[in-house]
């Protein structure tokens, strides 16, 4: 099966933001990637409310939104009210995992938990039947344009296995140095949404990376 593209908005020109959500409207992505940093959970501060609205206005496609963010149970109703269809908590920032993934759910919103790169993805067995969606991060979040961490393709299987027990139709999201060379094995190991920021927007035909990334396996 074809992967998910979610280009990561985290790397577009800001100043011309409104272009390139079009760009993404009209190329074969199917989500839109929104890397929300708080300068805390992580080393680097993003952007907020008023950009993910920005964004939200002009945007055909769900906002799947990636929250690098410490206590982010204070946020989740804005996030939801900002246009999110798919919230991210990070694994690490999340003392009451359960309760904070209800919420997500009970906001209309899909719930994805993400795991850095040396969390087990066996944190989750307790949680996976409650999820939509993992996001296994395949650099240390907190910036674009990151090398790839190889020891990703092993958590993919590692949670592909776990999941055809106890949830075969979770989403398996990697993000972090996703480019046209890695695509093919992360598809292979499980993978099945694909985030891509620099690979797609230094490209000089972004559109055409996009559609590259979603013909990939
Ligand atoms: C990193 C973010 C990623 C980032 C991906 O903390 O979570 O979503 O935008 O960018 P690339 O694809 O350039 O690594
Ligand atoms: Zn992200």
């Amino acid at each position: 099966m074809k992967p998910l593209i979610s280009p990561s908005i985290l790397a577009a020109d800001f100043a011309n933001l409104q272009r390139d959500v079009e760009m993404i409207n009209q190329s074969e992505a199917d989500w839109i990637h929104v890397d929300i940093m708080d300068g805390v959970f992580v080393p680097n501060i993003s952007f907020g409310f008023p950009v993910i609205q920005a964004i939200k206005k002009h945007a055909t496609k769900p906002l799947d939104v990636h929250l690098m963010i410490t206590e982010p149970d204070r946020y989740l109703q804005q996030f939801a009210e900002a246009g999110a269809s798919i919230i991210t908590v990070h694994f690490e920032a999340c003392t009451h995992l359960h309760r904070t993934v209800q919420a997500i759910k009970d906001l209309g919103c899909k719930a994805s938990v993400a795991l850095n790169p040396h969390t087990s993805v066996y944190q989750l067995e307790s949680i996976l039947s409650d999820l939509d969606m993992v996001l296994i991060m395949s650099v240390n979040p907190g910036f674009g344009g990151q090398k790839f961490i190889n020891a990703t393709y092993r958590k993919l299987h590692q949670l592909t296995t776990m999941c055809s027990e106890y949830r075969p139709e979770l989403l398996i999201e990697v993000d972090g140095g996703v480019n046209l060379q890695n695509a093919p094995e992360l598809i292979a190991a499980g993978a099945n949404v694909l985030v891509a920021g620099n690979s797609v927007f230094a490209d000089a035909n972004p559109k055409l990376a996009i559609a590259n990334l979603k013909h990939s396996e």
